[in-house]
């Protein structure tokens, strides 16, 4: 248990750089995260053993701004630059801190159709994102659509709303999970009955805000906009439902991405549809052919029309 505390809080770190030097790979200039970089530092002196303690504080003095502090859009790009020319005591030559900048968006979408966009970059593309065990995906759903409820096996998303609103719905295996980031979010009303994608089976649903349980799964749900952030363990399914009035686009960064897989529970692609029938029919008790009609209704994958698109005109 502690190991994994552990490790959590190494893979933040490394996150955390790597959310700095990511910033100036994306193209939109909505997305200002210049101002994350911190003094990370300062709280651990033990690092510095060997220093006289009077030098260490007046190193440290100067680092009062707090453990965040602002840099320059500047300063951070000259960061990269310098991560990429290797600089860093690697040796010269292709060293594989070499940080080749590529766009997310400019990309060849992973996942694409009429209800959202998917682009991604893992390991496969990038030498410094296996080193961190960590991927890099931009959903843009269209507004109205939704992304088709799913878990990872392995991974821990961190989801940020960069562009829009909507919902998002997660059911939580653990009924004292209830730190979970959407409870501070209760109480900002909503839009009537939600849809809580196909793999909730409709019994005993309460038309409540916020959470509650059903068959030891309580149901967490919160309104979300730009800056909102969703910390998703792996095992938790989950869906995002884009606002009708504008694209919802989420930067999502998955951690222990090596083993990760991620399991769709609705769309032409979902996990039901694998099933054998001696296994659905322990898991539905309804008809082999209505259980079949059900889940094989879905012709689209990973993104779907959302619960209420059916009063939008499609683009
Ligand atoms: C990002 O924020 C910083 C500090 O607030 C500001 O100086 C900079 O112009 C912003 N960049 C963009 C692209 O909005
Ligand atoms: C960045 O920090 C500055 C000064 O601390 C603040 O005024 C600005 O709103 C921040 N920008 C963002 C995008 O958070
Ligand atoms: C999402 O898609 C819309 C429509 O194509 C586009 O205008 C918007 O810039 C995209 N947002 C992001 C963050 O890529």
């Amino acid at each position: 248990m502690h190991a994994s505390v552990l490790d959590r809080v190494t893979s933040f770190f490394n996150l955390f750089i790597f959310f700095s030097l990511f910033s100036f790979l994306l193209e939109d200039d909505e997305l200002n995260l210049t101002n994350h970089t911190c003094g990370l530092l300062r709280p651990i002196p033990f690092c510095f053993q060997k220093t006289r303690r009077e030098e260490w504080e007046q190193v440290f003095e100067k680092q009062s701004k707090g453990e965040i502090t602002t840099a320059s859009e500047e300063q951070i790009r000259e960061l990269s630059r310098s991560c990429s020319r290797g600089s860093r005591g690697h040796g010269g030559g292709e060293s594989m801190w070499d940080i080749k900048p590529s766009s997310l968006t400019g990309k060849r979408p992973s996942h694409s159709n009429s209800h959202g966009r998917h682009y991604e970059i893992t390991g496969d593309d990038c030498p410094q994102l296996r080193a961190l065990d960590i991927e890099v995906g931009l959903a843009n759903i269209t507004r109205g659509s939704m992304m088709a409820p799913s878990y990872s096996t392995h991974a821990n998303k961190l989801v940020v709303v960069v562009e829009g609103s909507g919902h998002f719905e997660m059911a939580c295996p653990h009924l004292s999970g209830g730190q979970s980031s959407s409870s501070q979010r209760r109480g900002r009303g909503h839009g009537g009955r939600e849809c809580g994608g196909e793999e909730e089976e409709g019994e005993g649903r309460e038309e409540q805000e916020g959470e509650h349980k059903s068959r030891g799964y309580k149901q967490v749900r919160s309104r979300i906009k730009v800056g909102s952030v969703m910390v998703i363990p792996p095992g938790h399914p989950t869906t995002l439902v884009a606002g009708d009035d504008k694209n919802l686009a989420v930067l999502c960064f998955g951690i222990n991405a090596r083993h990760d897989e991620k399991v769709f529970l609705a769309g032409s692609n979902s996990v039901l549809r694998q099933m054998d029938e001696l296994a659905k029919a322990l898991a539905f008790g309804a008809e082999r052919e209505k259980v079949d009609r059900v889940i094989g209704a879905q012709t689209d994958a990973v993104f779907l029309r959302g619960p209420s698109s059916r009063r939008i005109s499609s683009e």
